[in-house]
């Protein structure tokens, strides 16, 4: 057997990518002000920072496109997208958006939130925005060793907590958002029980489950793979469970429907879908489009389909596993199980001389633009705030059939020496902070100079 990941592709059509040197990066990185979301993309060699819209389109995909009808309202492009979501989740209130973002915001201005609750395994940091924005508070109940525990299907909801929480809370749960797979959590699985379990403790209450489905495929997978009861189930039954055990759904296609742009949101309530069309229609677009092209539609719908191939999901598990042993090898803690759509390396662990507040993971996240042009994402005190006491990590997310095992070893290699004089690598300061979101354009700098490598 030999240890080569065999992409199930290949290459039809390519994009060159650009070498830098050292002294180019340092520059591009100052004036960026140590924040890797103000690089310019054409200075970046591989790019990690995110698997959102990201993907490599299938060759089915760019032909479908050509046949998207770009009719208003009605449109043969939205009865295929219509019926590509209605197949996987069994919703037939299903409405296009533009991301997954714009359907979070619809749904919090449909749902009555201000002065409510809402509780999570998991708010991703646009849903958490767009809840607060609509005057709920969002309460993320995870387990609490989610992250030390290394155990599979570890993503879900702590339901002690959650039951606690829908009692102490009671009239107050405006929703429990399940967010699949928990991607503020390592991108760890959640399992169908924790599924199952956080639904009865819903309907008990007689609050609305959602699905933040973003990755429900990557999430079929792993129950697939790690829950001995849902061992050799089709991938299709795993995930319409998933989707079955919920009263609505937002997706955001740019990550398990392979699109570039795109996103969903389903409902099973007439009466809340009614105002979802007006709230469309003042904001989104007609609803049988909801601000997207009819080529984006037929894409998503191709997509959706060509994301539960076995042979894809095997490949992109296998690719993640590749990179998360190469950066152990290295002497880089990484959280395990490793999650398909990134590697999360704990950079407060890997870097133990510098302290929380010296933003470990942007330390890390700098080095590696520094010495090779990887660009990674922080995930923590910098995305989060230091409110909560969290991880220090820094996710190497892997865009959708786009980099080969050779990018990928590039990537090993540089992390490999980084962790050589990984005792050399400074802390970093906010010097310049906007008062939300702030990671995307803070400014920093470092408390002395990267090493060399
Ligand atoms: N929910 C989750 C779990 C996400 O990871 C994201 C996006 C969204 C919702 C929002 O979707 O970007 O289409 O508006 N995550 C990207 C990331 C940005 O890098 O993890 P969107």
């Amino acid at each position: 057997m030999t240890k080569t990941i065999i992409e199930p592709l290949r290459i039809k059509s390519v994009e060159p990518i650009r070498q830098t040197t050292r002294e180019q990066r340092e520059k591009l990185l100052e004036a960026a002000g140590y924040n890797l979301f103000l690089v310019a993309s054409d200075d970046i060699l591989i790019d990690l920072l995110t698997d959102s819209g990201t993907n490599a389109m299938s060759t089915e995909q760019w032909a479908a496109m050509m046949r998207g009808d770009e009719s208003y309202a009605g449109a043969r492009s939205w009865f295929r997208f219509q019926e590509a979501a209605r197949t996987l989740t069994g919703f037939s209130l299903v409405f296009p958006t533009h991301q997954g973002r714009a359907a979070e915001r619809i749904l919090c201005a449909v749902v009555p939130l201000k002065g409510r609750v809402v509780l999570s395994n998991g708010l991703f940091d646009t849903t958490r925005a767009n809840v607060e924005a609509a005057g709920a508070r969002g309460i993320d109940l995870p387990h609490r060793d989610a992250l030390d525990r290394h155990a599979p299907l570890s993503g879900g909801i702590d339901l002690v907590e959650l039951e606690g929480a829908l009692a102490r809370h009671r009239g107050e749960v405006a929703l429990v958002v399940m967010t699949v797979t928990n991607n503020a959590a390592g991108g760890l699985a959640v399992s169908l029980d924790n599924l199952r379990r956080a639904a009865a403790a819903c309907r008990a209450e007689g609050v609305p489950l959602v699905l933040d489905a973003c990755r429900f495929a990557e999430n079929a997978w792993a129950v697939r793979r790690d829950e001995p009861s849902e061992a050799g189930r089709p991938l299709e039954s795993i995930a319409r469970e998933m989707f079955d055990l919920c009263d609505g759904f937002t997706l955001s296609a740019k990550k398990d429907a392979i699109v570039n742009i795109g996103g969903a949101l389903g409902l099973r309530d007439p009466a809340l879908a009614a105002r979802v069309r007006d709230e469309m229609v003042r904001t989104e677009g007609f609803p049988t489009y909801g601000g997207l092209a009819g080529r984006d539609l037929e894409a998503i719908a191709q997509g959706l389909h060509e994301v539960l191939d076995p042979s894809y999901l095997a490949y992109r598990f296998a690719a993640a596993e590749y990179l998360a042993s190469a950066l152990e090898r290295a002497g880089w803690p990484v959280i395990r199980p490793v999650a398909a759509h990134a590697v999360y390396v704990d950079a407060g662990a890997g870097l133990p001389h510098l302290a929380r507040g010296d933003l470990p993971g942007q330390t890390l996240a700098c080095a590696l633009y520094l010495a090779g042009g990887v660009r990674a994402c922080e995930i923590g005190d910098l995305m989060f705030g230091g409110a909560a006491p969290r991880k220090q990590l820094v996710r190497l997310a892997l865009p959708r059939r786009v980099y080969t095992q050779s990018h990928v070893d590039w990537v090993a290699a540089i992390a490999a020496e980084l962790a050589a004089v990984r005792h050399l690598l400074p802390a970093m300061r906010i010097v310049r902070e906007p008062p939300a979101l702030r990671h995307f354009t803070a400014e920093l700098e470092p408390a002395g100079p990267f090493p060399d490598v």
